[in-house]
């Protein structure tokens, strides 16, 4: 009997180190030799093959092993639930200096702030804010704007047709000032601003990119009038220090017709890669509206006069927001995106 104790006494020595701190491991072994299948269970049960006179002192044996035992196991457990709160404390540990974070909120991209800074400027200047259809007819796009059809000029834009119709994506957004003339008499003061769609992609072209649109008619408009609203406009996007200068251009639905450009907006007009070296930025298209325009909608042109000009929104946003490729305007890649909170 004595060497059986000794020999559980052992081996509950051994599994007790092995437990190490793992509460569960010494729970393990608490089972082990204390349970109802235990080993020193089993031992009591054994009490019975002795003597009578062998009996209490095995049996105080048997108790006081246990009760070593016991402690052992308490002990051993109390120093493992202490090591898991210590791990657990450290592996949870909150640094209170650190600052909050921020919470995530959406922002307007880019383009559309540049959209509605535009539509902005224009409606204190006493513009109405129009719009048309991004699927347009031959006649709209082409035809009532002096591009009759076989025009050379129609070429110079590659236009997406809608398959078995003769609809088609919108190449600019001067279709809006015909139905605009169409449906409203002379004065007229308009933007429109949308999306048009060409055959182009590269680094400074989208297939669908973005336009504004304006168009003045009534009795006595002049280029001086154009030339000032233009100025007007760019000096209150840009601030004061822009310049603007108009050169001949050609478009079929204005006469005189041209292309205008501001002081490169990045170097400031000394010349740097965005301008390519020249210091000017193309904007787009502008100029008096053409006889033929006016008679295709009805107005009479020897009454009234008028100016139109378009200009790429796009391109505009690419230089507010010192981008220089204009796909990143299109991928929503919110690395750039959240670039530009507003
Ligand atoms: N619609 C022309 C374009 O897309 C721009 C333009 C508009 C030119 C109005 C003159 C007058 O290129």
């Amino acid at each position: 009997m004595r060497e059986a104790l000794s020999a559980i006494e052992r081996s509950f020595r051994e599994a007790l180190t092995a437990a190490g701190r793992d509460s569960a491991a010494v729970e393990a072994v608490r089972l082990r030799f204390l349970g109802r299948k235990g080993e020193l269970t089993a031992l009591v049960k054994q009490l019975g093959g002795l003597s009578p006179a062998e009996r209490p002192a095995a049996g105080a044996s048997i108790n006081s092993l246990k009760a070593e035992i016991g402690e052992a196991l308490d002990r051993a457990a109390a120093t493992a639930a202490e090591a898991g709160r210590r791990a657990a404390l450290a592996g949870d540990r909150v640094d209170v200096t650190l600052p909050g974070r921020r919470p995530w909120t959406g922002s307007l991209h880019p383009v559309t702030q540049t959209l509605r800074e535009m539509e902005r400027i224009f409606r204190e200047l006493g513009f109405t804010v129009e719009s048309g259809p991004e699927v347009e007819d031959d006649f709209h796009n082409f035809e009532a704007l002096n591009l009759p059809p076989g025009h050379p000029a129609r070429e110079a834009t590659d236009t997406f047709y809608l398959a078995g119709s003769d609809l088609l994506l919108r190449t600019h957004t001067s279709p809006v000032q015909i139905r605009t003339m169409q449906a409203s008499p002379p004065p007229i003061r308009m933007i429109c601003t949308g999306r048009v769609y060409r055959r182009d992609l590269d680094a400074t072209h989208l297939p669908m990119f973005h336009q504004i649109e304006a168009l003045v008619v009534d009795e006595g408009i002049t280029l001086a009038d154009l030339r000032g609203t233009l100025a007007a406009v760019w000096k209150r996007f840009f601030g004061d220090t822009v310049e603007m200068r108009l050169r001949p251009g050609y478009f079929p639905f204005v006469e005189p017709g041209a292309e205008y450009d501001i002081s490169c907006q990045v170097c400031g007009g000394t010349g740097c890669r965005a301008c390519k070296g020249t210091g000017w930025l193309e904007l787009g298209g502008a100029g008096m509206v053409h006889p033929a325009v006016f008679e295709a909608v009805g107005i009479d042109p020897e009454r009234y006069t008028g100016f139109a000009f378009g200009l790429g929104i796009d391109r505009i946003a690419m230089m507010r927001f010192a981008a220089d490729d204009i796909r990143l305007l299109v991928e929503n890649d919110v690395r750039f995106l959240r670039q530009f909170p507003i």
